[in-house]
C-alpha cells in the first residue's frame, strides 16, 4: 500500500474507532422510556469529548448529530422527544469527522424485549452485511457486493431498499462510488486496494419501496412494515479488507450482553 493509502487508513481507523465507541455507549442507555433525542445528546457529547465532530450536524441542513430510526423508519430519522417503548427496534447511525477524515457506522438496538420477527429481520440484515464484507478484496466488483446481500436477504423473504446506498468516504462524508446493496455478480466498477467506503444495507420486512416524510429527511417503508440497517466503514487492503468500525467491546450485534 502506498504512503497515501496507509495515511488514509490510519486516519479512518481513528474516526471509525470513535464512531463505534459512541455506539458502545448507546448500548448502555437504550431502554423503554428514553427519548430518541437523549441518544443524540449522548452521541454529540461523546464525539466532542473525543476531539471530533459529528458530521451529520448541519449536513445539508440536517438538524441533529445522529440519525435515530425506529421501527418502520428506514433511515435518516431525526432524533426528537419521541419516547421509545418496549418492543421497538431502532437504528442509530453516527458519523465522526476526526482530523479531517470520516468514519460512518450504524447498528440496530432492541428496546426491551422485541418480537421474533423483528429479531429475524435484524439478524438477516447483519448477516447480509457481513457476508458481503467477507468477499471484499482487490478486483471484486460493486455488483458482487449487491448480489451477495440481495441473494441472502431475498432467500429469507425480506427485501433490499433501492433508494439509498453505501458510499465512498474519506475527507468527504459521501464520495464516489455508490455501493448498491442489490445487483448482479461481476457487474459494476472494480474495487481497488486503498478504496474506503461504507456498506449499509437497509432491509424491509415487506416491500422495498420507501417514502420521505414532510420533514424532508425521515425515510419510511411505504407499506409501514419494519426496516433494519447496519453500517460499517471498510477499506480494501493488498490481500483482503479492514473493517474500521468494529466494536472494541464485541457489541456489534444485539442483544448486547453488558
Ligand atoms: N450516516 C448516513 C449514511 O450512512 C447519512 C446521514 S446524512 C444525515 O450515509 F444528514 F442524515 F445525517
Ligand atoms: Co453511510
Ligand atoms: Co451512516
Amino acid at each position: 500500500m502506498t504512503d497515501n493509502i496507509v495515511e488514509a487508513f490510519s486516519k479512518t481507523r481513528k474516526a471509525g474507532a470513535i464512531a463505534s465507541a459512541a455506539l458502545d455507549e448507546v448500548v448502555k442507555i437504550v431502554k423503554p422510556g428514553i427519548a430518541t433525542e437523549q441518544i443524540d445528546k449522548l452521541c454529540f457529547e461523546f464525539i466532542n469529548d473525543h476531539g471530533a465532530y459529528s458530521a451529520p450536524l448541519f449536513y445539508r441542513g440536517f438538524p441533529k448529530s445522529s440519525c435515530v430510526s425506529p421501527n418502520h423508519v428506514v433511515c435518516h430519522g431525526i432524533p426528537r422527544d419521541k419516547i421509545l417503548r418496549e418492543g421497538d427496534i431502532i437504528n442509530v447511525d453516527v458519523t465522526v469527522l476526526k482530523d479531517g477524515w470520516h468514519g460512518d457506522t450504524s447498528r440496530m438496538f432492541f428496546v426491551g424485549e422485541v418480537s421474533t420477527k423483528a429479531k429475524k429481520l435484524i439478524k438477516t440484515t447483519y448477516e447480509s452485511m457481513m457476508k458481503s464484507i467477507n468477499i471484499l478484496k482487490d478486483g471484486i466488483r460493486i455488483g458482487d457486493i449487491g448480489s451477495t446481500i440481495q441473494g441472502y436477504v431475498e432467500s429469507k423473504g425480506f427485501s433490499v431498499v433501492r433508494d439509498f446506498c453505501g458510499h465512498g468516504i474519506g475527507k468527504n462524508f459521501h464520495e464516489e462510488p455508490n455501493i448498491l446493496h442489490y445487483g448482479d455478480p461481476k457487474t459494476g466498477n472494480e474495487l481497488k486496494t486503498g478504496m474506503i467506503f461504507t456498506i449499509e444495507p437497509m432491509i424491509n420486512e415487506g416491500k422495498y419501496e420507501t417514502k420521505i416524510l414532510n420533514d424532508g429527511w425521515t425515510a419510511v417503508t411505504k407499506d409501514k412494515t419494519l426496516s433494519a440497517q447496519f453500517e460499517h466503514t471498510v477499506g480494501i487492503t493488498d490481500k483482503s479488507y479492514e473493517i474500521f468500525t468494529l466494536s472494541k467491546s464485541g457489541l456489534d450485534f444485539p442483544p448486547y450482553k453488558i
